[in-house]
Order: C-alpha cells, then structure tokens, then sequence
C-alpha cells in the first residue's frame, strides 16, 4: 500500500508573532513548496497559530500545535483545548513529544488521554515515541518502544490508529545533529509496524504513516524517506530555515 508522505516542521518555542510571518511567506515563496505529493504541516507556538492560519490561507500547507490539553475546557490554568486548536485552524497536534515527556513529566497515560481527546475534536494526532540513549545501550529499545506504542494507543480502534501519525524520534537524535541511520530508524519503524499488525490488523498496519524524527536535514532527508517504512519526518531545528524546510519537504517527493 502507497501512503502518502508527512512532513511536520516542530518549531518548538521558536517565532513570536511577526518572525512566523516572516518564515511562512519565506516557506511559501520557495518553488518547491508549491507542487509536491507529500503532505507538510507546520507547528508553530500557540500565539502565532491564528497569524500562521491567515498566511498559509490557500496553500497546501497544513497547520498543527505542539500540545494540547487532556480536558475539554474550565477552570485549568494556562492550558488550551482541542476545540481551541481547530478553532485557530489547526488539523494537527504533536502529543507527547520527547521534550514533554521529559521536562513536564507527561506519560504514556496521560498521552493516551489526549489523543483520545485530539481525535474527537477531529484533529490529527502526530504521537511521539523513542527511546533513550541509555535504553539503546542497554539494548532496550524493543522493549521501550513496544510499552510506549501500546500505552499511548490504549483502548483505540484500528480506525482511529489508521488516521493518526506516530513519529519515531530517538530521544539522542534530538537536536544533537546525531541521526540515527536509516537502517537504525526503519528498523524501529518496522517494529512499530509489526506492532500495529498484532494488535489491530494488516490493514492498519499499512495505513498508519509513522515518520522519523531526530536531526533530519536536507543532506540526510531524501535516504531516510527512501526506506520502506519511513513515511516522512518531524523536523525541529531545520525546519526554522525556509531554504532547510523546503528541500525537506521536496525529498519527500
Ligand atoms: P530536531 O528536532 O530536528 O531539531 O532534532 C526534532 C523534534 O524534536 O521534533
């Protein structure tokens, strides 16, 4: 089966309002952005969603948030919902990003509460899971990968499965200019794979896009999109670069 390519530019707390304009219009004007297969999508910060929202009007481009709350809305302090997040436009959210889990103590549980949540609301989850360079050592990564998957992916239909994102992202490849190699990466990816196949069926197994994340670049996008089970990639640091972002975008056809 043919899936569609994803790539997802994670801006992180990068761009207030007037520098996501400037980055957008940057990203728009660049040939390649304008045809392509692949679907791309941009996370800015909250702030600069709606601005995000009015700049991209009419291109292929797609937006989506970082995070999002569990709850629906009240009285939670400095939190946003989903319905907040289709409301500014958005289609996507990163939800349990390796950043989350670490600095805000986020589990496998909790993650699992807010795709729920992101896919009532009709969002597109891009559901983050890796492991640590300890973990890869310890020759743990299987047994990590698997608990992760299972625990964010609790009580899902195969349905729901088929129409989110996961996003492969060793935790030592983020952010450190050290990617894992795509045989590294398409292995975990064909895990993930075997593990959809178990607990749902062949079907959402071969629909589910699981993308790579973890210093991709322009130099080493195209080889890691070309593995078989690598359907895109969550790009932090080179997705702040217009000229970066575009030749990512492109690799992936
Ligand atoms: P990076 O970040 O591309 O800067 O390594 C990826 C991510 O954290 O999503």
């Amino acid at each position: 089966m043919k899936r569609r390519k994803f790539v997802a530019g994670n801006w992180k707390m990068n761009k207030d309002i007037a520098e996501t304009t400037e980055l957008l219009n940057a990203v728009l004007g660049m040939p390649t952005v304008a045809t392509g297969e692949a679907e791309i999508c941009v996370c800015p910060p909250f702030p600069s969603l709606l601005r995000a929202e009015h700049v991209l009007a009419g291109s292929r481009i797609l937006l989506g948030a970082q995070d999002m709350s569990e709850h629906d809305g009240g009285a939670f302090t400095g939190e946003v919902s989903a319905r907040m997040l289709t409301a500014a436009g958005c289609t996507h959210v990163i939800l349990g990003h390796s950043e989350r889990r670490q600095y805000h103590g986020e589990t496998d549980g909790l993650i699992n509460r807010k795709v729920v949540r992101a896919l009532a609301a009709g969002l597109v989850p891009i559901v983050c899971v890796g492991e640590s360079l300890t973990e890869r050592e310890k020759d743990e990564t299987t047994a990590r990968i698997t608990a992760q998957v299972e625990g964010v992916l609790n009580n899902l239909a195969g349905s729901q499965v088929a129409g989110l994102i996961i996003a492969y992202e060793p935790v030592w490849a983020i952010g450190t200019g050290k990617t894992a190699t795509p045989g590294q990466a398409n292995d975990v990816h064909a895990l993930v794979r075997g593990l959809l196949s178990a607990r749902f069926d062949e079907k959402t197994a071969n629909s589910t896009r699981i993308i790579y994340g973890g210093s991709v670049n322009e130099k080493n996008a195209a080889e890691l999109f070309a593995r078989p089970d690598i359907d895109g990639g969550l790009i932090g640091g080179a997705s702040l670069k217009a000229g970066s972002f575009s030749s990512i975008c492109q690799a992936a056809g």
